[in-house]
């Protein structure tokens, strides 16, 4: 008989609690229900309107082959000049692979950082995606829980006792999903500190360095070159869909990153790669740059909104688009939570179960990726609930 036994190492990747959230949404909304989507991880906002047409000039020309599997050189300069522009960090193009999103870099990171059995420290919440494909490439997740009290970002004290011999290296994400959160640049530098002294490797989840609302996040590339950036054109560029963003890898790495990227994706999806060469015009910064002034003016509502329900907040989240509260005046079961939030009052919100187990099931995370209008109707429904 033919085998369609699964491997066992799929034992260790989990599923998003939330697609439950959401189909359970999509059926009400059929059955003539108005949702709430408060779970989405992704911008409301249609892609920037330059990259859409330099898309369709690109595709109208019907050239669309394999591009190099590092990636068009000339978005790769951009992507360059773009950290000399923004960061004051000279980054060489050779440096940079375009990737199918952040995704595809993490993987390209992973394959050519991991053997099998390291671990690797990763933050509790934490963005589940990067644990599950630790555990692909054979890794084990090391998990080192993160509270309100240190911003939900790794410290540089945390690294350190969680080190061991079979500690490989770190994944930090900052701003983080799903807390939103920024780490300061001291304590990014004292971090780094611990795991250079340690030789292990960092890997920096930036995709959501674009979103940051109360000045800048610095990047891991200020303070070392032998870091690896994952980036991505999804979250402040709008690009989702496209499926591209971009890993910059140290010197010692280009030779292994190269060779994934030939085996693993053959290169990242040309069409989307001619159409980003418009994400830093001038005219679509604008509409970025306006685009995160209206995700702010979401922060500070949903905020204030959720803090006078009585979730138990931290600091206002600096990044992203999201606030992970703390509900344990409300429950204990967080999916139960969000199902009988979306079943009573049609909020559909992500929870905390899908970020790791510390307090899991006492938090939930509301994404700002609507309009305020809908947010401050979302409010209200919750309002309803918890008082009924
Ligand atoms: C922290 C983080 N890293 C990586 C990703 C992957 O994004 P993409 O592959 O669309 O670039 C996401 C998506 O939500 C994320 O939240």
């Amino acid at each position: 008989m033919i085998s369609t036994k699964i491997s066992k190492r799929m034992g260790c990747i989990t599923s998003f609690h939330v697609m439950d959230v959401m189909a359970r949404a999509k059926t009400l909304e059929v059955s003539g229900r108005d949702i709430v989507h408060m779970e989405v991880g992704e911008p409301d906002f249609a892609t920037a309107q330059p990259v859409i047409d330099e898309g369709i000039r690109f595709l109208r020309s019907g050239n669309v082959h394999y591009t190099k599997a590092q990636g068009l050189p000339q978005l790769r300069e951009k992507i360059a000049q773009n950290y000399q522009q923004s960061y004051g960090v000279e980054v060489s193009p050779e440096r940079i692979f375009i990737t199918p999103g952040a995704s595809g870099a993490l993987s390209v990171a992973l394959a050519s950082l991991l053997d099998v059995g390291d671990e690797v420290l990763i933050a509790d919440p934490g963005y589940p995606c990067n644990s599950n494909q630790i555990a692909l490439f054979g890794g084990k997740v090391k998990a080192v829980n993160v509270t309100q009290h240190s911003n939900y970002q790794l410290s540089a004290k945390g690294v350190d006792d969680a080190w061991a011999e079979s500690v490989k290296g770190v994944v930090i994400a900052s701003p983080s999903n799903p807390t939103g959160t920024v780490i300061a640049r001291d304590q990014l530098a004292e971090l780094m500190g611990v795991v250079a002294d340690k030789q292990g490797f960092l890997i920096s989840d930036e995709i959501y360095h674009g979103l940051v609302y109360d000045g800048r996040a610095t990047s891991a590339l200020e303070i070392s070159r032998d870091v690896f950036i994952a980036n991505s054109f999804s979250k402040f560029y709008g690009m989702t869909g496209w499926r591209l963003g971009w890993l910059v890898v140290p010197d010692a790495a280009v030779d292994a990153a190269n060779r994934l990227m030939q085996n693993l994706y053959i290169a990242a999806p040309t069409h989307s790669q001619y159409a980003a060469l418009a994400a830093f015009n001038e005219d679509t910064q604008q509409i970025l740059n306006a685009r995160r002034e209206e995700f702010q003016r979401r922060r500070d509502v949903l905020y204030a909104g959720l803090s006078d329900l009585g979730f138990v907040l931290g600091k206002k989240p600096e990044g992203a688009f999201y606030i992970y509260a703390d509900g344990s005046s409300f429950t204990d079961d967080s999916y139960a939570f969000a199902i009988a939030l979306l079943e009573k009052q049609g909020v559909a919100i992500t929870p905390g179960i899908d970020f790791g187990s510390n307090g899991a099931k006492q938090h939930v995370r509301f994404a700002y990726t609507t309009s305020l209008e809908r947010i401050e109707l979302g409010l209200q429904r919750i309002k309803v609930f918890l008082e009924s």
